[in-house]
């Protein structure tokens, strides 16, 4: 406790110094990086923590960290105020001030001073899992709202340009008109269908942006070049209707006039990054769901503005689902504010989609790709990582990223007994396991038992093990064979690389086998999934000698953060015995570093994930300890990225304690509702 104080007075000293003008209130904490606009992995905005306190000239960026241009000018009686993303103001500009930083689930509000007059941006990427339509549209809002007071003449402007498309080099753009509906469309130009840039952007479809006046705005457009564009609104307050061809230094802007006016007053854009051709299944195109209804970008972002207000009431009670849901199932807010960041950064990882020749709504798939860390779409581990979030908010979603993966392990180009890694080497190509990919065999087995499992419990659908019967029987009679003594080979955590013998492995084929007895209602692989946990921890064939703590491999030191007994907690299955999750209750807390329990006792870096499941299966203090910990390293201020799940639990490497280690944004975060999972499944209402 003592020392937990002396860490947050350090914080403190370290932000005053750093920013002196920091006069910002951040609630509930300043995060690492605000998600802006986080819809796809193609559509991931973002906006570092620290450049918050200078969100005028501060720009937005793209997951990886290249800059998104994305900018908003507010003129309050004739002067123009750079509210956001303009890092060179142009002459006779000023600078608002920002004064609070929000976030919640599905929105990222800032509130600013200009002049006489406070703003607010509410950047809102709605998170609406039960509502194909509304989840699948790949556009994020962005409300400008300028608060009651005095009587001064207020117009709002805002912008974006190529970079949205990849390819800011190269680019072309058009403008249309639907009904009240203004849009703009910038495509990157001679490239490849399914291709991406260094950063991971897409180089197809395109990056969209839209307004519509309101009952009190007026509402003119422009693209052109960024200077003499920002400078029209600037001296005139309005834009002047006419559109230049694209060029190098061009923006697609929009400005609403809002005349006098001592009311408040709000206008939405609508940003979205929208490609036609979404998923290369097997060589069978997949299009975004919402394109059954909307089959053209036009149609599918003028619903989208259409939606605003009935999506805004949703999140207002998602929102305040997962707000209680932390408080509910840890005990205090803090589990409220890790659950709230986690949520956009998830369900932003993955796209809905349908065959884009027949556009049967009947055939959904889901595809998750492994961001960051290797591109792989569909990863059959990182579906596990990612499982307590559906098992809680969608587990609609499990079916629908495992089928596609049971299809193709179900067709004639896989030939293994274990379960495959991946669909595909590179997002968005799901074309198939590549001959030299990474083979996980006992930890993907066990993993399409657990999660098909998952899925059945939290439903209480029995459809997709039915189906995928015969796949699930061959994938458990592995674990049976193969699970005790697992050949060397790589787990998910291939950082370590391959290894014989692996524990925690054994673990998952303990935890997989007895899945699969409880799915099938065959009690024999129950008790065989009991005969190995007995073995490997009462028998101590996977702990050290006193039987205190799980090892990384057979008689070998260091100790494990052992995670994958998680799922027999969840399921209430008892393979491991009690005893087992109250010695390592006991031993991780004695094994703790400076800022977090490492993954194993080698290393000096720790991975959320794995912390909140094995936080789900320790109780009291030591569930505190992973809480806590964790809540600290997402609020310590020492880091820029979209949530990384990696980071350093000491210093070492040229780094400190609490410094994230380069993965970004991914969707992976959904483990950090392991705890909540504990407390009910499938709790989200659809609207
Ligand atoms: C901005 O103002 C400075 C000083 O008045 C002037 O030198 C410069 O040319 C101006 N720049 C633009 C883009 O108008
Ligand atoms: C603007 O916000 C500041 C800071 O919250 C507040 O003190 C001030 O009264 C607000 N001004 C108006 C005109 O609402
Ligand atoms: C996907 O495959 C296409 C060829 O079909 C290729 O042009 C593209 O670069 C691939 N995408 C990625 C991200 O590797
Ligand atoms: C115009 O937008 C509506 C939704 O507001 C949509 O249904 C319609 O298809 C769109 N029309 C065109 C021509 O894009
Ligand atoms: C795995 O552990 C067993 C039991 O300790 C041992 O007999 C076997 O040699 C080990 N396998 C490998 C590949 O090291
Ligand atoms: C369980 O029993 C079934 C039916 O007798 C048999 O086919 C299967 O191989 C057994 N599996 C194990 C792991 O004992
Ligand atoms: C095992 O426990 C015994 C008795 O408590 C103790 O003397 C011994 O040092 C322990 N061995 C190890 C390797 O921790
Ligand atoms: C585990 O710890 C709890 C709480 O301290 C205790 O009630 C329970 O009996 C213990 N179980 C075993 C098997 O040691």
């Amino acid at each position: 406790m003592l020392w937990d104080r002396a860490f947050k007075a350090l914080a403190v000293v370290a932000s005053c110094c750093a920013s002196v003008a920091d006069a910002i209130t951040y609630t509930p904490l300043k995060p690492p990086s605000y998600p802006l606009a986080v819809r796809s992995p193609y559509l991931s905005a973002w906006i570092p923590g620290n450049d918050v306190a200078s969100l005028p000239s501060h720009n937005a960026q793209f997951w990886e960290g290249n800059k998104l241009i994305w900018s908003v000018i507010a003129r309050v009686d004739g002067v123009a105020y750079n509210l956001f993303g303009v890092a060179f103001p142009p002459n006779g500009t000023q600078s608002a001030v920002v004064t609070e930083a929000v976030y919640t689930s599905s929105h990222t509000i800032f509130t600013v001073t200009a002049g006489s007059r406070n703003f607010t941006l509410d950047f809102f990427s709605p998170v609406s899992p039960k509502n194909y339509l509304r989840q699948s549209l790949p556009f994020s809002y962005l409300t400008v709202t300028v608060a009651a007071g005095d009587s001064s003449s207020v117009q709002i402007y805002s912008d974006i340009d190529a970079s949205w498309t990849g390819q800011p080099g190269h680019a072309r753009w058009s403008f249309s008109r639907n009904a009240s509906t203004s849009v703009y469309e910038i495509q990157a130009v001679n490239t490849a269908t399914f291709s991406e840039n260094n950063q991971g952007q897409a180089l197809w479809g395109s990056a969209v942006y839209a307004s519509r006046p309101t009952d009190s705005s007026l509402l003119s457009s422009a693209s052109g070049p960024s200077l003499s564009t920002r400078e029209s609104f600037i001296n005139g307050g309005s834009l002047t209707d006419t559109q230049d061809e694209w060029s190098s230094t061009g923006v697609v802007a929009f400005a609403h006039d809002l005349g006098t006016t001592t009311d408040a007053s709000a206008v939405t854009f609508a940003i979205g990054h929208a490609r036609k051709e979404s998923i290369d299944f097997l060589g069978q195109t997949q299009t975004g769901y919402y394109r059954a209804r909307y089959p053209e970008v036009v149609g599918a972002v003028s619903h989208f503005l259409d939606d605003y207000e009935d999506a805004n009431a949703e999140s207002v009670k998602f929102d305040q689902l997962i707000q209680d849901t932390g408080v509910y199932s840890y005990g205090n807010k803090d589990y409220s504010d890790i659950l709230a960041l986690s949520v956009r950064q998830v369900y932003g990882g993955i796209e809905l989609t349908i065959p884009s020749e027949s556009l049967d709504v009947k055939e959904v798939r889901a595809f998750i790709k492994e961001i960051s860390s290797d591109g792989n779409i569909n990863t059959v581990d990182v579906i596990y990582a990612t499982f307590p979030i559906f098992y809680v908010l969608s587990p609609e979603f499990l079916k629908l990223l495992l089928t596609p993966v049971f299809e193709y392990m179900g067709s004639s180009a896989y030939t293994k007994l274990y379960a495959v890694h991946e669909l595909g080497a590179n997002y968005p190509n799901a074309t198939g396991h590549p001959a030299n990919g990474e083979e996980m065999p006992i930890e993907e087995s066990g993993n399409m038992i657990i999660l098909t499992y998952a899925y059945q419990i939290a439903t209480g659908k029995t459809d997709l093990a039915e189906t995928y019967s015969a796949q699930l029987k061959q994938f458990a009679d592995y674990l049976f064979q193969n699970g005790l003594y697992p050949a060397s080979q790589l787990s998910l955590n291939d950082a370590l690389g391959a290894l014989a013998n692996q524990t925690n492995l054994a673990v998952k084929a303990a935890v997989g086998l007895a899945t699969y007895g409880a799915l099938s209602g065959q009690s024999n692989y129950t008790a065989a999934g009991k005969d190995f946990a007995g073995k490997i921890w009462t028998d101590h064939l996977g702990t050290d000698v006193n039987g205190t703590h799980f090892l990384i491999q057979y008689g070998e030191e260091p100790w494990f953060l052992v995670y994958n007994h998680y799922p027999d907690l969840l399921f209430n299955l008892d393979t491991f015995p009690g005893e087992a999750y109250n010695a390592t209750a006991q031993f991780y807390p004695t094994v703790r570093k400076t800022d977090g329990v490492p993954l194993d006792g080698a290393i000096s870096w720790g991975q959320t994930n794995w912390q909140s499941f094995v936080a789900a299966t320790v109780r009291g203090p030591t569930r505190n300890l992973f809480i806590d910990d964790l809540h600290r390293y997402i609020s310590n201020g020492l880091n820029s990225a979209p949530f990384s799940d990696r980071y350093w639990v000491e210093a070492g490497n040229g780094f400190s304690a609490g410094q994230e280690y380069a993965f970004r944004a991914r969707p992976t975060l959904g483990s950090h509702f392991a705890l909540a999972a504990l407390t009910g499944a499938d709790i989200l209402f659809s609207e």
